[in-house]
């Protein structure tokens, strides 16, 4: 018996490789894979939006996404806030791996979304935050640029959009306003 559930917990480990391995060799090609940004981004980041209203709420009114949220650094950091924050990520495991977090955090204003960020209507947020490869940013620039309200931001951590000129850059972090 005890054969039995060595195999089957052997088979469940190598099944949950083989989806991440899947997934994030995937991102590699198209997207970008799993890297989590830095305590400095993550610091930026809140200093930015404690300190700027936008759309005339504070970071713990704000509706916010993370694309590409990998394990949420980002995205429960702003939650500690009382930011409303829906991470979206593509690796199924990353996710399974944010749902924990999410337990252990207690982080009840984090919604965790499985599915590719290109799908998700983007009009809801007063804010985006992002750490994607160029090639990514290139596919949902336009989007992403004439879908939010006038007055909300973009924050992306090291990587540029190609057409519209950062509002502000802090470091490594280039801000976006949709004007
Ligand atoms: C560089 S990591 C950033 C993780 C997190 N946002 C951070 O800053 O720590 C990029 C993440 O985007 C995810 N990703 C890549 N392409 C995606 C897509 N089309 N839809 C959703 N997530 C995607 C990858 O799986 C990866 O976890």
């Amino acid at each position: 018996m005890s054969v039995i559930f060595y195999f089957l917990g052997l088979f469940a480990c190598l099944f949950l490789v083989f989806v991440f391995g899947f997934y994030y060799i995937w991102t590699i090609f198209f997207g970008v894979p799993y890297l989590s940004s830095d305590a400095q981004i993550v610091s930026d980041i809140i200093k930015f939006l404690q300190s700027n209203k936008i759309n005339n709420k504070g970071l713990s009114e704000l509706n916010i996404a993370e694309l590409g949220a990998g394990t949420g650094t980002l995205a429960f950091a702003l939650a500690k806030y009382g930011a409303k924050v829906k991470a979206v990520e593509i690796n199924p495991i990353l996710t399974i791996i944010m749902r924990v977090i999410k337990i252990l955090k207690r982080a009840k204003t984090v919604e965790i979304l499985n599915t590719d960020l290109k799908k998700i209507d983007y009009s809801e947020f007063d804010c985006i935050v992002i750490y994607l490869y160029p090639e990514l940013l290139e596919k949902i620039e336009d989007r992403v640029f004439s879908e939010l309200h006038k007055g909300s931001y973009i924050l992306s951590n090291t990587f540029a959009f190609k057409k519209h000129k950062e509002y502000l850059k802090i470091g490594k972090l280039n801000v976006y306003k949709v004007e």
